[in-house]
């Protein structure tokens, strides 16, 4: 079974939430990751729900920050960490100690790598997913899933071919042995094509999760070739 992410990241004001609940798939391989100020909105309704990052601390003075301790103590039980959109202003080091963090509470750790277009039109991105991958998951052991998530396909309506998407997750897969999702421009247009990358564990859909009708029918695609297996396992 894949496992399919929403990251519903600022978008919603709050008037949105009713409608988006009352009428968002359950299933249990569907995860949403919604401003932190809403999760309480979904879990009520028990759905999956995933932090959209986490602090390096467990808790103590650090305005504006959200622990993995924090999480599980209300129901999450997904983190995602990394994102390009929180990257930005961590190092690898410190992507590290989050993700340390959140096994500590036995979260399950969604961990974003990718590159940019200069990094893609130079061959380079091997060496950069290889280098994240090292530094982030140094010392680490644990309930890890791997996001490929190139910077230059988040929301611009561009994304890889199937086999450059298909050769990195081999890539990831036979150095590190970690379930992989695909992340960037993920939209009912092109998931289908998507879909038919053999060794995809799942999807991180941003923008197109937002809008509740489009993501309910990205997971009925998903779902219509996968249905035959119960559940997506965690486990590596
Ligand atoms: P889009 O699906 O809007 O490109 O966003 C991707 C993303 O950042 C998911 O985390």
């Amino acid at each position: 079974m894949k496992l399919i992410v929403g990251n519903l990241k600022m978008y919603f004001d709050g008037s949105e939430i009713k409608n988006y609940l009352d009428n968002l798939i359950r299933d249990d391989n569907v995860v949403v990751c919604p401003s932190s100020i809403h999760i309480p909105y979904f879990l009520n309704k028990n759905i999956n729900v995933g932090l959209q990052d986490v602090s390096m601390y467990e808790k103590g003075s650090f305005t504006g920050e959200v622990s993995a301790l924090q999480g599980v103590n209300i129901g999450v039980t997904y983190a995602l960490i990394g994102h390009y959109e929180t990257r930005k202003y961590n190092d690898n080091k410190i992507i590290n100690l989050k993700i340390k963090n959140a096994l500590k509470h036995n979260m399950t750790v969604m961990l974003c790598v990718g590159e940019t277009l200069d990094e893609k039109n130079n061959n380079l991105t091997l060496d950069v997913i290889k280098k994240q991958l090292n530094e982030c998951l140094d010392g680490i052991n644990g309930k890890v899933i791997i996001v490929y998530e190139p910077i230059w396909s988040i929301g611009s309506g561009l994304i890889p071919t199937n086999e450059e998407i298909k050769n990195i997750i081999n890539f990831i897969k036979e150095n590190y042995n970690y379930k992989v999702l695909y992340g960037g421009s993920v939209n009912l247009q092109n998931i289908d094509t998507l879909n038919k990358v053999s060794n995809i564990d799942g999807f991180l859909v941003g923008f197109s999760a937002s809008k509740v009708d489009e993501f309910n029918e990205i997971i009925k695609e998903v779902n219509k070739i996968w249905c035959f297996s119960t559940g997506f396992d965690k486990t590596r």
